[in-house]
């Protein structure tokens, strides 16, 4: 069923809405944003609600601080950044609960941001503690989630405060996140190709098995592809393997037999005698790999093979680079798909945060359709699990 909308709700004059957004973004040695995407996705909800009167009183987490407060997690960077954004002064606030920030958001005006201190200096936040919860409801007359990318976490700021701050609205940004995800596993137009690499098989097992009955065509890249060279006891050389996971990819090629979804494994590799820019490397089929070498990237042959299938998919679900793009002699995987990806006709939907660096870095973003600023969460949704964040929020 549809979630309550901020659209639907017209007018916040004199109304504090408290907007949980997702500002964990990477931060330069000097303290300034750089990279502002997760910002900018949540510009339309901030300006819709400030345009209607509201007043923003902004909540997120920065990192992993463990429950203290610490420097190099304060969001300051942010509020500066979203201000240059929205043209307008951000207020940030001295923490995310306490009177002095009930006092500061009791003297907002209509049309003012607030931006809240880090919601993880508090151990209450990531534990959904129920005292937390109602400390950061103090603070609000209406809920809105716009943080897609906090969405698979039970946190008191994304499942506890909607509980308690009625109505409990979805942002533009996930409305946006939850018709592109949700319509490529749900109502695709098909056929539907779905690119899964990366490095670790365990954190895309979920996944594989979940789109083995949705999509049509399932085509592996990146680094896990070698568990699935050593379960079929080829050599991998000195390519990147972990301990037991060649059972996992066995277990996937069995459940495969019997899928909807074509399972489709790269046919050769790239391989290189170190792991660094200006390397010796040379294409090989994936039975050929040599006992010095390591596999970085998806071979010419494995190439032109995935751009065939993107060309002639209607919509394309990719996560995860197929190759070490972060080195430009190990990239070429990732951006002929990119490339492909652009040209075609096609629904593209991307995820992950590497996903989203690779098209970036070969200049591609723009030629894509949607790009989610959920890493975890895009994943576990395409899982088919249930989100906390998305559950907690009203229904239309
Ligand atoms: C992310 O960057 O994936 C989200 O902001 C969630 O952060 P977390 O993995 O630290 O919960």
């Amino acid at each position: 069923m549809a979630k309550l909308s901020v659209s639907q709700l017209q007018d916040f004059k004199g109304k504090r809405v408290f907007c949980r957004v997702d500002f964990n973004v990477p931060l330069n040695e000097d303290g300034s944003v750089r990279d502002d995407t997760r910002i900018r996705a949540a510009l339309p909800t901030i300006e819709h609600i400030i345009k209607q009167g509201g007043r923003a009183v902004l909540a997120s987490h920065l990192g992993r601080p463990k429950g203290k407060a610490q420097d190099s997690m304060r969001l300051k960077p942010v509020a500066a950044r979203l201000s240059e954004l929205l043209g307008q002064p951000v207020a940030m606030a001295p923490d995310c609960i306490g009177p002095d920030v009930e006092a500061l958001v009791d003297h907002m005006e209509d049309g003012d941001v607030v931006l809240l201190e880090n919601l993880r200096f508090h151990a209450g936040e990531e534990k959904n503690d129920p005292e937390f919860a109602q400390a950061l409801a103090k603070l609000a007359d209406v809920y809105v989630s716009d943080a897609f990318g906090t969405v698979h976490r039970a946190h008191a700021s994304t499942a506890g405060v909607p509980a308690l701050v009625k109505p409990a609205a979805a942002g533009l940004l996930i409305e946006k996140e939850l018709k592109y995800l949700g319509e490529s596993m749900e109502n695709p137009q098909r056929p539907v190709v779905a690119i899964l690499a990366g490095k670790k098989i365990d954190t895309k097992i979920a996944v594989i098995k979940n789109l083995l009955n949705k999509v049509d065509t399932i085509l592996l890249g990146g680094a896990m592809t070698f568990a699935f060279m050593k379960a079929k006891g080829l050599e991998i050389g000195k390519s990147y393997f972990d301990e037991g996971t060649d059972t996992v990819a066995k277990e996937i090629m069995a459940m495969a037999g019997s899928a909807q979804a074509e399972l489709v494994l790269p046919v050769d590799t790239l391989v290189a005698d170190a792991f660094q820019a200006g390397a010796k490397t040379k294409v090989v089929p994936v039975d050929q790999i040599p006992a010095d070498m390591e596999g970085v990237d998806i071979g010419t042959q494995t190439i032109a093979q995935y751009c065939e299938y993107v060309k002639n998919a209607k919509t394309v679900v990719w996560n995860g680079p197929v190759g070490v793009f972060e080195i430009e002699d190990f990239a070429k995987g990732s951006r002929a798909i990119a490339e492909c990806l652009a040209e075609a006709d096609n629904i593209s939907i991307l995820g992950g945060g590497d996903t989203a660096a690779a098209v970036a870095q070969f200049g591609l973003a723009d030629k894509m359709s949607h790009i989610s600023t959920g890493g975890g969460a895009s994943l576990e949704f395409m899982e088919g699990k249930a989100l906390p964040g998305i559950e907690a929020l009203d229904e239309a």
